[in-house]
């Protein structure tokens, strides 16, 4: 209906103003042909009335000629006749109007018509020459043009009715073909939708009506094919599943990653060589097999003291090293950037904010700056290395708040997802940042926004709420900010499957060996690990703790039971983490020297980086494992523990606050907080029963195979792909819209 009201009003306005432009020509043409027809009449007066005058006159009868001239006058459109002899003025009628004279009016040789004015009123006056008596003179006839005008503004009015009821009816006739138009068009586009509902071929008749139906059934049908792709994927996620996927639902398009962590690091050796180091980080040991899978161009922090050495003069090198699938485009940052960007904003700042480890935040304007600048420089780089203008750009993490909105700016088509890797604190907590409102503008710059969790999702969508102006879908989990809108969900992060770190090693019980013997303890000692960065979040003091409250409660264990607490220096710049390993150590001393026995220590501390098959290698001769984290996204060291059982042996304790105890619930899961509570987790572990144990493993290690990595990738490449297939459809119904108009 809307439609009809809309093409009927563009219509109508159009008609009105070809009536206001015809108007006046039509007018003027009116007026000039009743003029001709008054003309016409003087004439038809004269010529019936000029053999009986030219008789009267030279008879000189001049009663009978003044008899004739008022019964020629008496016709209602005559005003007044009467004869010019010279200036004279013979015979004049009761209506000649005192203002005539003969001397202006009948000169011509010729018959000849001259308008006066006469009381307000226009005459024509038309004068005939006559011939009498060898003298020339002139029958002048005076008609009033007030009957002319009359008549003239009344066809004027019919003339203004009719166009004006023709412009009404094409109006209507507009609309109505608009309107059917329309409905064809939407007919078509229904037709579409279901047929690729229906996995149907269109009737090719229908499909012709309007060929936009073929081009959307063509969309919809992708679409279709790549839900039906997500439920067929959805039990065995692999590399090859992602490539296809990729392959399948975004052939041709171009990946972006970025991140600050490297995936390969290249070190000076002490040996004068270069060392290739993997970095201890979720992150990168989540990503990296799939970029590895995918191809395409990962954008880091070139980090290394040789990695300058080891790229090309586009700062670029193919990796892996071995068997290069991938490009690294390194970004070079100077002290001062690392300084303010990475340790400062990001780590003093952002880390503490949204990790609720209770260290608090420090938020300094200088980092602030450093941040905006360096997240501009990747932008810079993002947008040199992209070769399409709409790349897939997967951001990652919280050193880019700001990035997705600098991509957007610059990339407008581009697809960007970004993933938020650590917590998202409630609205209130995150409220007390002084960048807030920027970070939201900047995270709402993604196509798709990841977090680990549905309970980060809703803190998220609730600080966006607090803090900026914006429309928020919680049914969708959709935030439209700026005319445009940002899909807000839960992806959570997961390990390769099977892990390569897996590959090569030796059956558990060598691994048991090997490390015990390694590590000097007796082969029979039980042994508990726990592996991260020495980073306050992870609670490393408050594991040691337990342990304490272990061997006080149940003092059995001393001697029987070591814990290998394995942490990788890292962000030591800065004075909390210094802090924390000083404390670590000083506590391991402690409890050791509280517990321990002549050729017994309770608590190994190994300050050092472990590459990931020594990791592996360790939690494969552990009676368990201890993920005690105080507040942590995911955490996947406690996934790989469980990837690295495949004796099925084996007990994870897990921490309630780690996004990871949301997926693998027959953890023993506990409250790092309550050091006691831990201590008899810790228990329960050395003593669970081999069957006990098995199931859990079991369950938990089906969880991390089906839910892996690939999954977690895919899922995202296929929303994206989802959204550009809808994009394209806006598009294309948009573009159709305006084809129907403009057909109109
Ligand atoms: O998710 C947080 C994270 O960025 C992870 O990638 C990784 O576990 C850790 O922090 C790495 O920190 P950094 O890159 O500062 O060493």
């Amino acid at each position: 209906m809307r439609i009809i009201f809309r093409f009927g009003g563009i219509a109508l306005l159009v008609a009105a103003i070809v009536i206001l432009a015809v108007l006046p020509f039509a007018t003027s043409f009116v007026e000039q042909w009743t003029r001709r027809d008054v003309e016409l009449r003087s004439r038809l007066v004269f010529n019936s009335a000029r053999d009986q005058v030219i008789g009267l006159l030279t008879r000189n009868e001049t009663d009978r000629l003044a008899g004739l001239f008022e019964r020629i006058a008496s016709d209602e459109r005559v005003l007044a006749i009467g004869y010019c002899d010279g200036e004279e003025l013979r015979s004049p009628t009761r209506g000649m109007p005192a203002s005539f004279a003969c001397e202006k009016a009948a000169r011509s040789d010729s018959e000849s018509f001259s308008t006066i004015t006469s009381e307000g009123r226009d005459i024509l006056v038309s004068s005939f020459p006559l011939k009498v008596s060898g003298r020339t003179g002139h029958l002048v006839v005076l008609h009033d043009l007030s009957y002319a005008d009359q008549r003239g503004g009344e066809a004027r009015n019919y003339l203004f009715l009719a166009l004006a009821g023709v412009a009404f009816g094409a109006a209507a006739l507009a609309a109505l073909i608009a309107a059917f138009i329309m409905r064809r068009w939407l007919a078509s586009i229904r037709q579409a939708l279901d047929n690729a509902r229906a996995g149907a071929a269109g009737h090719p008749e229908q499909e012709n009506i309007i060929p936009l139906g073929q081009e959307i059934r063509d969309v919809l049908q992708e679409l279709e094919s790549s839900r039906r792709t997500i439920d067929a994927a959805h039990t065995d996620w692999n590399p090859d599943t992602l490539r296809a996927a990729l392959a399948n639902e975004l052939s041709g398009s171009e990946v972006i990653v970025v991140s600050n962590r490297e995936p390969y690091i290249h070190n000076q050796g002490k040996d004068g060589g270069i060392s290739l180091q993997i970095p201890a980080s979720g992150l990168v040991s989540a990503l990296e097999p799939v970029v590895r899978a995918c191809g395409g161009t990962w954008v880091a922090h070139g980090s290394g003291t040789a990695d300058r050495e080891t790229v090309d003069a586009n700062d670029r090198v193919p990796v892996p090293p071995a068997h290069p699938t991938y490009t690294l485009r390194r970004v070079w940052l100077t002290e001062e950037e690392q300084d303010g960007y990475y340790y400062g904003a990001a780590n003093e700042g952002l880390w503490p904010l949204c990790h609720i480890a209770f260290v608090r935040p420090i938020f300094r304007e200088q980092d602030w700056q450093y941040y905006r600048s360096v997240n501009e420089k990747f932008a810079d780089a993002v947008v040199a290395e992209a070769k399409s203008e709409d790349p897939i750009i997967l951001v990652q993490d919280y050193h880019f708040g700001l990035l997705p909105r600098m991509i957007r700016n610059r990339l407008p088509q581009a697809t960007i997802v970004t993933f938020w890797h650590i917590p998202w604190p409630n609205a209130e907590t995150f409220g007390i940042c002084p960048w807030r409102e920027e970070i939201i503008d900047g995270l709402l710059g993604s196509s798709i926004l990841g977090f680990h969790t549905q309970a980060h999702c809703n803190n998220f969508l609730d600080a966006v709420d607090s803090y900026v102006e914006s429309r928020i879908d919680r049914e969708l989990d959709s935030v439209t900010y700026g005319g445009e809108e940002t899909l807000i969900r839960p992806y959570p992060i997961s390990i390769e499957w099977p892990p390569t770190a897996l590959e090569g090693q030796k059956p558990v019980e060598e691994c048991r060996r090997i490390v015990r013997e390694r590590l000097g303890l007796p082969p029979e000692m039980r042994i508990g690990v726990g592996i991260e960065r020495f980073d306050y979040t992870k609670g490393i003091l408050d594991r040691m703790q337990a342990i304490d409250a272990l061997l006080t409660d149940n003092p059995q264990w001393k001697g029987n039971f070591a814990f290998v607490q394995v942490a990788a220096p890292t962000r030591s710049k800065l004075a909390n983490y210094r802090q924390l390993q000083e404390e670590a150590e000083a506590l391991a001393r402690e409890i050791n020297e509280k517990h321990g026995m002549p050729g017994y220590e309770p608590i190994k501390l190994l300050v050092r980086h472990h590459e990931p098959d020594e990791v592996f290698e360790l939690f494969r001769a552990a009676d368990l494992c201890i993920v005690s984290s105080l507040h942590d996204g995911m955490n996947l060291v406690a996934k790989e523990f469980v990837a690295a059982r495949d004796d099925e042996e084996g007990v994870l304790i897990l921490s309630a606050f780690a996004g990871a105890s949301r997926e693998l619930s027959e953890a023993l899961i506990v409250n790092p907080y309550n050091a006691h509570a831990m201590g008899l987790a810790i228990n329960r572990a050395l003593t669970m029963p081999q069957p006990e144990q098995r199931e859990r493993m079991r369950l938990m290690r089906d969880q991390v195979k089906e839910r892996n990595v690939y999954r977690w990738a895919g899922q995202m490449l296929l929303a994206a792909s989802r959204l550009r297939k809808r994009q394209r459809i806006r598009r294309l119904v948009s573009s159709g819209r305006k084809r129907a108009a403009a057909n109109v």
